[in-house]
């Protein structure tokens, strides 16, 4: 069966408050690095001056905002589903939930990209399920975007309405609000892809997903985006830019390793979190109740 080796712990290991040597370490900030905000604060300060009247809530309100379309999540793709017992895995996303914690303890990353070389390496799964991770937590909310606007998946795997949803956004056909879809109970939110676009890159870069973040990020306790795979096109790199750290997932036994070298070389320098190694095949040595850490940045 497939599992996930979460790959984060080299990454705090081998951080240094300067920058690293190339390949050395994984988790480089340029500049300095403010204090994260405090989590679960439910009336934040927005960055650079006074809140946004609209947007100066906690998530209760904005639950009661924005659309709660009543989910039908798929359970196949829930490692934490209560049918779903062939994923092995639900423990390795409490894992990666915490390393990500433990990474946050020096660095500022709320907005974490996910993406990969390739399509199908596991994105999609691993957005997933890491916000399902974070929320199962107590009070701790968590945006999903799916801004994989050319193969959006998201709202598939989640039951969810498709649109509107980010593109619609961008193109300035709909508000904060009316993006916004809420779990009736959870505190798990999500902004779908939203409408077929044939110009995904520039809408991307268009200005608005930046001022959108800056807006709803405080009231979360992540981000997190699922972004298309680095090598098609370059949208992941333009989300990259947006983004306080990002996660490339790498599926085990199935991508070149020079193809990998390609995508983190996108990101190492900047804001390169890890890899988690996806879909692993078991090792004996890894004993009953381990898992195969490790951050690949070479
Ligand atoms: N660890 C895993 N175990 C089992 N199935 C997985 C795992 N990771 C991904 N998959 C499955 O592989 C397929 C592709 O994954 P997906 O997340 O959609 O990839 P991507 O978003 O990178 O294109 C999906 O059917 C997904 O459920
Ligand atoms: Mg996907």
């Amino acid at each position: 069966m497939s599992r996930i080796h979460e790959a984060l712990k080299k990454a705090e290991e081998e951080k240094s408050p300067t920058r690293s040597a190339p390949g050395a370490g994984p988790l480089d900030f340029a500049g300095d690095v403010a204090e994260p905000s405090p989590l679960g604060t439910l009336y934040p300060q927005m960055p650079g001056g006074a809140p946004t009247p609209e947007f100066c809530l906690g998530l209760e309100e904005l639950r009661g905002r924005c659309a709660k379309p009543g989910w039908k999540m798929n359970p196949d793709y829930d490692v934490f589903s209560a049918k779903q017992t062939s994923f092995p895995c639900a423990e390795q996303f409490r894992t990666l939930r915490a390393r990500l914690y433990r990474l946050r303890e020096k660095n500022p990353i709320r907005i974490l990209l996910v993406t990969s070389t390739l399509p199908g390496e596991g994105k999609t799964f691993v957005a997933l399920n890491l916000a399902l991770a974070i929320t199962r937590q107590h009070e701790r909310g968590a945006l999903l975007i799916d801004a994989d606007l050319r193969a959006s998946r998201l709202h598939v795997r989640m039951g969810a309405p498709s649109a509107p949803g980010l593109s619609d956004y961008l193109n300035g056909r709909a508000d904060e609000f009316s993006v916004l879809q809420a779990d009736a109970k959870a505190d798990l939110f999500l902004i779908p892809a939203g409408r077929f676009v044939p110009n995904p890159a520039e809408l991307l870069a268009n200005g608005l997903l930046k001022g959108l973040l800056d807006r709803v990020s405080p009231l979360f306790d992540w981000v997190i985006l699922d972004a298309p795979p680095v090598l098609a096109v370059s949208d992941a790199g333009v989300l990259a830019g947006l983004c306080d750290g990002v996660i490339v997932v790498v599926r085990a036994g199935a991508t070149a390793h020079d193809l990998v070298q390609t995508t983190l070389q996108e990101f190492r320098g900047k804001n390169l979190l890890g890899v988690v190694l996806n879909r692993a095949e078991r090792e004996a040595n890894y004993g009953a109740y381990s898992y195969g850490y490790g951050v690949d940045t070479k």
